[in-house]
């Protein structure tokens, strides 16, 4: 399946990827995946467990060799230039890559000294960078002492040793705290306002779109669909807003008094499961749509927001389940739907 539509004509891409294959025994870890990266700007990589993601992270850092296809990073192919592509390339692990009985500033001097930098250099480097992770303070602890979000401070930080033009992110966030999630999003955020080109992958639709600006879908080593978030949460539907009267009979009063607003969004509110769904189109649409609901002296039960899972982007652009859910072992049978869900 083909993406040419999305190389940008001023030659800008930080990252080529053709047909890229890699097979573990009878299981296509990669099978022939086609992506862009423009420069400055962030990709995510959108897939379940097993889809993909981390061999494709590996293949794109030289730490594993593709067995068929093409893939050039800042100029470099990842086959024939391995040592120079390294060189302008940062990587964080889907495990924290540091060393935790070392302290945190250790760890950063040690990757510093790794990467040839001198003594001075060195140690320069990771006051620095400790500094801009607000981790200063924490530097002579040992990183077993650190919290989930430290660490995963000190991971950004140690991959930005080098001053890498393009950064791996491979699932950043799986496991961690929603606070301590959006430390590491601010984080990532002020690395690219500073230039750096992002490939992230992650399962959550959720960081996609706070962080990537495209998006390639990835199940069972292939790509099943791509594009622009905005277009892609259009296909799959965005954010909602859910209202639960306390009596399920104001439901259709409370949509009523609601499209009589004409507020951007309310149109296409939908009555589901005792519950009035509303498309979110902006945070001030939320608070406007809260606001007349009280005013209007409805009684709530209940009131929340919804953000489609991976599941049902999933369900949304290929018309079935991920591999994750599926019973497996259909593959061959799918390709056409896929193919035609990516085009
Ligand atoms: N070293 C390996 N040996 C054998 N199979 C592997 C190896 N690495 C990954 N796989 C398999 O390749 C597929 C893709 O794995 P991976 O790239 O880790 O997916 P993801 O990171 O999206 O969860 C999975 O089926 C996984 O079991
Ligand atoms: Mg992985």
């Amino acid at each position: 399946m083909t993406r040419i539509d999305t190389i940008p004509a001023d030659g800008t891409t930080a990252v080529t990827v053709r047909g890229l294959v890699k097979h573990y025994g009878a299981t296509k870890a990669l099978d022939g995946v086609d992506l862009d990266v423009r420069e400055g700007t962030v990709l995510g990589v959108l897939g379940p467990n097993g889809a993909g993601k981390t061999t494709l992270v590996r293949c794109l850092s030289t730490l594993i060799l593709p067995d068929a296809g093409t893939a050039v990073v800042a100029g470099y192919d990842v086959v024939r230039q391995p040592r120079q592509l390294r060189r302008t390339i940062g990587l964080t692990g889907q495990y924290a890559s540091v060393d935790e009985k070392l302290a945190g500033w250790e760890n950063l001097y040690m990757i510093g000294r790794l990467l040839d930098l001198s003594r001075t250099a060195a140690r320069r480097r990771a006051d620095e960078l400790l500094e801009r992770f607000s981790l200063t303070e924490a530097a002579k602890r040992p990183v077993l002492q650190y919290s989930g979000g430290m660490r995963r401070r000190l991971d950004l930080a140690a991959s930005m040793i080098g001053r890498p033009s393009v950064l791996y992110l491979d699932e950043p966030t799986t496991g961690l705290d929603p606070r301590t999630r959006n430390e590491v999003w601010a984080e990532v955020k002020r690395m690219v306002a500073e230039g750096v080109t992002v490939l992230l992958t992650t399962q959550y639709m959720e960081e996609a779109e706070q962080l990537a600006s495209e998006l390639t879908v990835i199940d069972r080593g292939r790509v099943v669909a791509g594009g622009k978030v905005d277009e892609l949460k259009a296909r799959v539907g965005g954010r909602t807003l859910e209202i639960r009267p306390t009596d399920p009979g104001q439901l259709t009063e409370m949509a009523l008094a609601l499209s009589e607003t004409g507020l951007d969004g309310v149109a296409g509110s939908q009555i589901h499961d005792g519950m009035l769904v509303v498309p979110i189109l902006a945070d001030e649409q939320l608070t406007a749509v809260i606001g007349l609901l009280g005013a209007r002296g409805f009684d709530i039960a209940h009131i929340g927001t919804h953000l489609p899972s991976l599941d049902e982007v999933f369900l949304a652009i290929t018309g079935e389940k991920s591999s994750e859910q599926a019973d497996g072992g259909h593959h061959d049978a799918d390709d056409a739907q896929l193919k035609g869900a990516a085009a």
